[in-house]
């Protein structure tokens, strides 16, 4: 079975739908005509709909036949990018400094035409939730949704998402077991030292001499005691001090990112910083503090859940157009905070370059419509093949 019949019928309408919400984007937890427009066509098709779930979330709840006690959830983003839209085709953004240009707009049309299909046929037995999040770019809002019950109100036996592609060719689709995407976290350092004349340097301590024992001693961090088998990357990309040339000033601040895959190589890494740098500030005779904040984990596909998606993409594309090996990407996905709580699997969807030539979250990224009946056979494959109906 290649692309469903049904759904390439949809391929006008949800090429429609697609281009209405790139026309109008909005961001983070603002998502309000864009959830209306997800919650008017759920009600349009006969499923039960659930607004404001986790502030613009909504949820739409489709039974199947038979009884079986299953439930699936697949979920797409909705929001868009404050990034002012460099395209002048007719459905370019219409809001000024606002763009989907992460595709959001394609994805939620995707599952749309999967909810149309699913209601139309209703081939399959258990339930189904289709879940459409907010506030994907940096505000979390999987995790909001989940705060918020999602899980609870709608049980998941298992979770699936997507995400477009441009760097696969249209037709691809790729999975893989293990991490996709990489956990971003940040972190701050305050070092407290004492303030004298430059000239005078031995009767204060000296943050500036202090700060860069610190950079160049985090190196090791990776270089010397993270196994060169595990991926991590620790970049310190701010560091403020001073206000004039004759002064030591009396403290510094450093700031930048960690990014890793595994959960234990990240926990070591927030360790030992916090370890180092308060060691290598009391050495001068400073003091320093040292903050970590989690940003999203590392997205984890489960191993079972990453091949039944394999498998389904090849119903949908082919054996040949399915690729399992895939480096992970450095990027982060909040979708990651779905799969630590429910087995799941998240896939890549070739789109090509595109009419605009460039990777998302550029100003002149567009989704690739040609996709859209590709990612909406996925979910509804995925779906009669997860909850099949008992002959
Ligand atoms: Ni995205």
């Amino acid at each position: 079975m290649p692309v469903i019949n049904r759904l390439a019928d949809f391929h006008t309408e949800m090429t429609a739908w697609r281009q209405d919400l790139h026309a109008h984007p909005e961001l983070a937890f603002e998502e309000h005509r864009t959830a209306a427009f997800v919650a008017d066509k759920l009600t349009e098709f006969g499923l039960e709909v659930y607004r404001g779930v986790g502030v613009t979330g909504v949820v739409g709840l489709l039974r199947g036949q038979g009884n079986a006690p299953r439930h699936l959830g697949l979920r797409a983003d909705m929001d868009a990018l404050p990034l002012q839209e460099a395209n002048t085709f007719a459905h370019a953004s219409k809001h000024p400094g606002k763009m989907h240009a992460c595709g959001h707009d394609g994805h939620t049309s995707m599952l749309l035409g999967a909810a149309k299909y699913l209601a139309e046929t209703r081939n399959f037995d258990g339930t189904v939730a289709f879940i459409f999040q907010p506030a994907e770019e940096g505000r979390a809002g999987a995790k909001v949704m989940m705060d918020d019950g999602l899980f609870d109100r709608f049980p998941c036996d298992q979770v699936y998402g997507v995400h477009n592609w441009p760097e696969l060719p249209v037709g691809e689709i790729a999975v893989r077991p293990g991490p996709i995407m990489a956990a971003a976290d940040t972190f701050d350092i305050e070092i407290r030292g004492h303030g004298a004349h430059a000239a005078m340097p031995h009767h204060g301590i000296d943050p500036i001499v202090v700060a860069a024992q610190i950079v160049l001693a985090a190196q090791a961090l990776i270089s010397r005691e993270t196994s060169p088998l595990d991926n991590a990357v620790l970049s310190i990309t701010t560091i403020h001090a001073g206000t004039a040339d004759n002064i030591v000033p009396s403290h510094a601040t450093l700031g930048g990112t960690v990014r890793t895959f595994d959960a234990a190589v990240r926990d070591r890494l927030e360790q030992r910083m916090a370890a180092l740098v308060k060691s290598v500030a009391a050495g001068f005779g400073a003091t320093a503090d040292f903050t970590f904040h989690r940003g999203y984990p590392a997205t984890v596909n489960h191993a079972a859940e990453a091949d039944l998606a394999r498998q389904v993409a090849a119903q949908v594309v082919g054996e040949e157009r399915v690729r399992t090996n895939v480096a992970p990407c450095m990027g982060a996905e909040d979708f990651s905070f779905m799969l630590n709580q429910r087995p799941g699997a998240y896939v890549w969807i070739g789109q090509g370059s595109g009419s605009g030539d460039c990777m998302v979250h550029h100003p002149r990224y567009d989704f690739n419509d040609a996709i859209l009946p590709i990612g909406a056979s996925y979910f509804a494959a995925l779906t009669e093949r997860l909850l099949p109906r008992q002959s």
